[in-house]
């Protein structure tokens, strides 16, 4: 067999290109913990962002497009399956993904810090919370072992990490950055991450055979590689996160996927130690978050790696399901409203706490209102024009010290990057390994 061929696809063996669907913090809750929708209603009070009243439909949609499309990659999702790492949602969500396997497509997952030995486990019924059962490291493995753990040609001892061979000439690093391990009743979850000594070793002999046998390399975590927002990084970007900057510049790795901050963000780091080389990371946006989006990911052997999102088409599915609910009918619709009227009136009653009149609140917070679904879904670049000259935005400058004002200042900052489509070289040939294709298409 030709080296370059793929040995994994079940098909076309003269197709050399390689396709994945990226969807990410899928925050799936079994109705065996939300009984009567309880959490729905306190998701809606706290102005959660996250559509938990259709997060299964969504999941399914996801799932019916995956089988539809049909990656010869497979499914890649970067962590926070569940809501809050509940047993009975890792079960019920394997339930669902096995529709996937059932039809060949391969599926790749790493944990999300939600995901494991999370004490924020609860069942709500009614009025009650009562504490579940979440999931040990073993337990994720075992729940998902068709996930990626099956067929890994590699398994870290100290993480629940491993190398997934896609085809001859491409791996991907699915690395488990959460800390889960210190997690207690008084600190139910970690929010931050990072790799272990033993998981760098690990990670660095697997790395260093790939580049001798002029493997490439995708990595995905949980985690940011980078800072992708002034405000959003504690926590939310890998600590020392040089360090793993460094090691993928070191092995010619040059792309990160990530989740967990829920907004759709490209950003590159930059190596120190390797000359003009930059890693580029991938923070794909929550599913079940306003545009509801997903990535197709094209690996093109010696020529380049493509990233593109789409819209999940919600309200498709659910008229060819013959679903009669006009939320999931006219979705995108539902979503945007969701979004905005979730922002607005999270900050509209802060604003009057601020001595400021009820008109000027309002002004202010549909500013806001607008740009928060538009940061999410990585589109401000389509809006910002608007926002920057309308009377609403000026009316900030009344209240330079608040969060809110540092937040949209953080957004509107980044404005003129599309954050939903990157191409990067990996011809060699003519120097360009590494560097962005502006020409996208
Ligand atoms: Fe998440």
């Amino acid at each position: 067999m030709n080296s370059k061929k793929i040995n994994c696809l079940k098909g076309d063996d003269e197709i050399n290109n390689i396709e994945f669907i990226v969807a990410t913090d899928l925050h799936y809750i079994s109705p065996k913990a939300d009984v009567e929708g309880e959490l729905i209603e306190i998701c809606q009070a706290k102005g959660d962002l996250k559509q938990m009243k259709y997060s299964s439909q969504i999941i399914d949609a996801l799932i019916d497009e995956v089988i539809k499309h049909k990656p010869n990659g497979g499914l890649i999702i970067c962590g926070d399956l569940t809501y809050n790492g509940e047993m009975v949602s890792h079960v019920d969500l394997m339930k669902k993904l096995q529709r996937i396997i059932d039809k060949g497509i391969n599926i790749y997952v790493v944990p999300g810090n939600h995901d494991i030995k999370n004490y924020n486990a609860y069942k709500y019924k009614g009025a009650q919370r009562i504490p579940i059962k979440s999931v040990s490291p073993k337990m994720f493995k075992q729940i998902y072992y068709d996930c990626g753990y099956k067929k890994a040609i590699y398994k870290d001892e100290h993480s629940i990490s491993y190398i997934a061979k896609i085809s001859d000439d491409l791996w991907l690093a699915m690395l488990d950055t959460n800390l889960y391990q210190n997690n207690n009743w008084k600190n139910p979850v970690a929010i931050k991450g990072e790799l272990s000594d033993s998981t760098y070793e690990w990670l660095e002999e697997h790395l260093k055979e790939a580049k001798e046998k002029d493997i490439k390399v995708i990595a995905v975590t949980h985690h940011s590689l980078v800072d992708h927002n002034d405000l959003l990084n504690k926590g939310y970007t890998l600590e020392d996160n040089q360090r793993l900057v460094e090691l993928y510049a070191k092995y010619d790795v040059i792309l990160n996927l990530s989740g967990h901050l829920h907004i759709q963000h490209i950003k590159p780091g930059y190596s120190k130690t390797v000359k003009n080389r930059k890693i580029y990371d991938i923070a794909t946006s929550s599913l079940v978050v306003c545009r509801n989006q997903y990535a197709v990911l094209k690996y093109e052997p010696q020529k380049s790696i493509y990233y593109k999102t789409r819209i999940l088409d919600v309200s498709r599915w659910a008229f060819e399901k013959g679903i009669l609910d006009n939320n999931l009918l006219h979705f995108n619709y539902y979503s945007y409203n969701y979004a905005y009227s979730q922002t607005y009136k999270k900050i509209y009653f802060e604003l009057l706490r601020r001595n400021l009149s009820e008109y000027e609140a309002k002004m202010m917070s549909s500013t806001l209102s607008k740009l928060n679904p538009a940061f999410f879904s990585g589109t401000v670049v389509e809006i910002y024009r608007i926002i920057e000259v309308s009377d609403n935005y000026k009316v900030w400058s009344l209240v330079s010290d608040i969060f809110y004002h540092k937040y949209i200042d953080s957004i509107m900052k980044e404005k003129k990057y599309d954050h939903n489509t990157l191409r990067l070289s990996l011809r060699e040939d003519d120097g360009s390994f590494g560097d962005v294709i502006w020409n996208k298409k």
